[in-house]
């Protein structure tokens, strides 16, 4: 199929989806139908038909399947598509230079990796004040801004990007609040934290920061795309 091809065949498929929720299309035939077509997605539609059996067989091998198999499988093959833009998710992480004096890279890595998240990119850097004056540039106006930005400068910062579905947001989550006082038990920053000023951990905001954030401390080459092993038991719908 042309990219133009599936562009148009996606517009349909998606009208077509909400039009025809609970509709004939969204049977437990049609959804049969679809996860076979999830076993082989990169094998592109024809092969589904044939794993479907004699039905499709005829039009198999002429290559096309049946309009009304070909729907279902289109639009499952749609919904995946977004649920791997979801999975794709990337978040800027850094633990500061008090989180790494004080032994918690492991320990910190390790929430992120439990939870199911898939790190990207890491490296270790200490960053000059002027980098660190841009990473925390929306709080210049703040008092506490030079003393955070030296601070943040003067020693080893961890620098992450993590990928998954949600990353951003339950990264924040992981973390807790800004304030360790507040964060709450359970939490990076609860935890293994008591101050502001020494709350050991960084995480973006928002889809915006996050992107700005990783494209200020790594290059495009240094992210690396890979498939994990655990994913098909991380992600699914039942
Ligand atoms: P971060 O950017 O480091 O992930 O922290 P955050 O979003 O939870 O909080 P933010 O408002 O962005 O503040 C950035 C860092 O500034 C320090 N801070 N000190 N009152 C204070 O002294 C104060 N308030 C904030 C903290 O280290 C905070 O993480
Ligand atoms: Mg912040």
């Amino acid at each position: 199929m042309s990219s133009q091809m599936c562009k148009s065949a996606s517009r349909v498929i998606r009208s077509l989806l909400s039009a025809s929720k609970n509709s004939r299309f969204c049977s437990a035939e049609g959804r049969a139908v679809a996860a076979a077509a999830a076993v082989s997605v990169d094998s592109k539609v024809p092969l589904l038909a044939s794993a479907y059996g004699s039905g499709g067989s005829a039009n198999a091998s002429r290559g096309w399947l049946p309009g009304v198999f070909a729907l279902p499988v289109a639009a499952y093959m749609v919904q995946e598509q977004e649920a791997h833009a979801a999975q794709n998710e990337r978040t800027f992480i850094a633990i500061k230079p008090d989180g790494v004096q004080r032994g918690l890279i492991a320990e910190i890595i390790s929430r992120f990796e439990r939870k199911g998240f898939k790190l990207v990119a890491i490296k270790i850097t200490v960053p000059s004040k002027e980098f660190a004056q841009k990473h925390y540039h929306d709080l210049k106006d703040r008092p506490f801004f030079n003393g955070l930005c030296q601070f943040l400068s003067s020693g080893p910062v961890v620098a992450m990007v993590w990928e998954g579905e949600g990353v951003i947001k339950y990264g924040r989550k992981l973390i807790g609040a800004t304030d360790p006082q507040r964060s709450e038990p359970g939490t990076i920053r609860g935890d293994l934290a008591v101050v502001v000023g020494r709350n050991i951990i960084h995480g973006s905001d928002g889809p915006e920061t996050a992107k700005d954030e990783i494209s200020l401390w790594f290059k495009p080459q240094e992210l690396v795309n890979y498939k994990s092993n655990e994913e098909k038991w991380i992600y699914g719908v039942n």
